[in-house]
């Protein structure tokens, strides 16, 4: 099925799903949006963070998506529910998927998430994790200061170990953790530091990663997935400056971007 896979986030962050998906699903093609003038949604009221992501859905719904990715861990933990009822396509999350990749690599049975304030607040990967199994324990923790670093990606590393070390201070004396879950779509392009602050004995999860492993199963499933011989073709939309979104994604993601358009949305 030649429909595009639509994932979307509420800036940037998503395009490491939306990588990760390309390496795994190289036919596929990706229709992203990213909400970028009105990131972050981490600190947004929920009923905000409802409208937002749905303004973004009925927008990829006209491009007629195959399958809808919900990339941001705070749009994941405050509308999955509601749009796996409404939508009679697939819709995945990203907290399920690091949820169940942590309990996978824990051996000790104490597993750190963290995320931004909207996403800790909802308990969503205390849920999910305490699903599968209620014995672990798990230690959460806002981090609002990760996300505007990489939005505006433009400090020192100096800087960005500093403020990764002090956010991720009350983490590290929890000497039975072996796992930590990057539950915000933007963490993964902080890894490497956030790896060094924690110590080489942590294994990190990127749920955006997860999911996208997950995807290529769930279109297996439903007899979805590409199987002609035309290109992929992706396509970019930001609520933001499109010049500004093509640098960033061409950037982190280490490959040409040719397709992205600002979109204002409304209701
Ligand atoms: C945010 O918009 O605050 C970060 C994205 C996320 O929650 O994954």
């Amino acid at each position: 099925m030649k429909a595009p896979i639509g994932v979307i986030d509420s800036g940037v962050g998503g395009l490491t799903v939306a990588t990760e998906l390309m390496r795994q699903l190289p036919k596929e093609s990706i229709i992203y949006f990213g909400d970028t003038k009105r990131c972050p949604y981490g600190p947004r009221p929920k009923e905000e963070v409802e409208q937002f992501t749905w303004q973004m859905v009925r927008f990829l719904l006209k491009k007629q998506m195959k399958m809808l990715v919900v990339a941001c861990n705070t749009a994941t933990a405050f509308t999955l529910e509601q749009l796996r009822e409404t939508l009679d396509i697939p819709v995945i999350g990203v907290i399920q998927p690091g949820a169940r990749a942590a309990l996978t690599q824990s051996w000790s049975a104490d597993i750190g998430v963290i995320g931004t304030e909207g996403t800790i607040k909802s308990k969503s990967y205390q849920q999910a994790i305490h699903h599968i199994n209620a014995n672990i324990t798990v230690r959460d923790l806002a981090c609002p200061q990760f996300v505007p670093i990489v939005e505006q990606g433009i400090q020192s590393n100096k800087d960005i170990y500093e403020t990764v070390y002090q956010s991720l201070r009350p983490l590290k004396n929890f000497d039975k953790m072996d796992t930590l879950i990057l539950g915000c779509t933007h963490y993964p392009m902080l890894r490497d530091v956030i790896q060094e602050v924690m110590g080489q004995h942590i294994s990190i999860i990127s749920s955006g990663e997860e999911t996208a492993r997950e995807v290529s199963t769930i279109l297996g499933y439903h007899h979805k997935l590409y199987e002609g011989d035309e290109p992929p073709i992706h396509h970019y939309f930001t609520s933001g400056d499109a010049i500004v979104f093509r640098k960033i994604a061409t950037e982190w993601m280490q490959q040409p971007i040719h397709h992205v358009d600002s979109i204002h949305l409304t209701d």
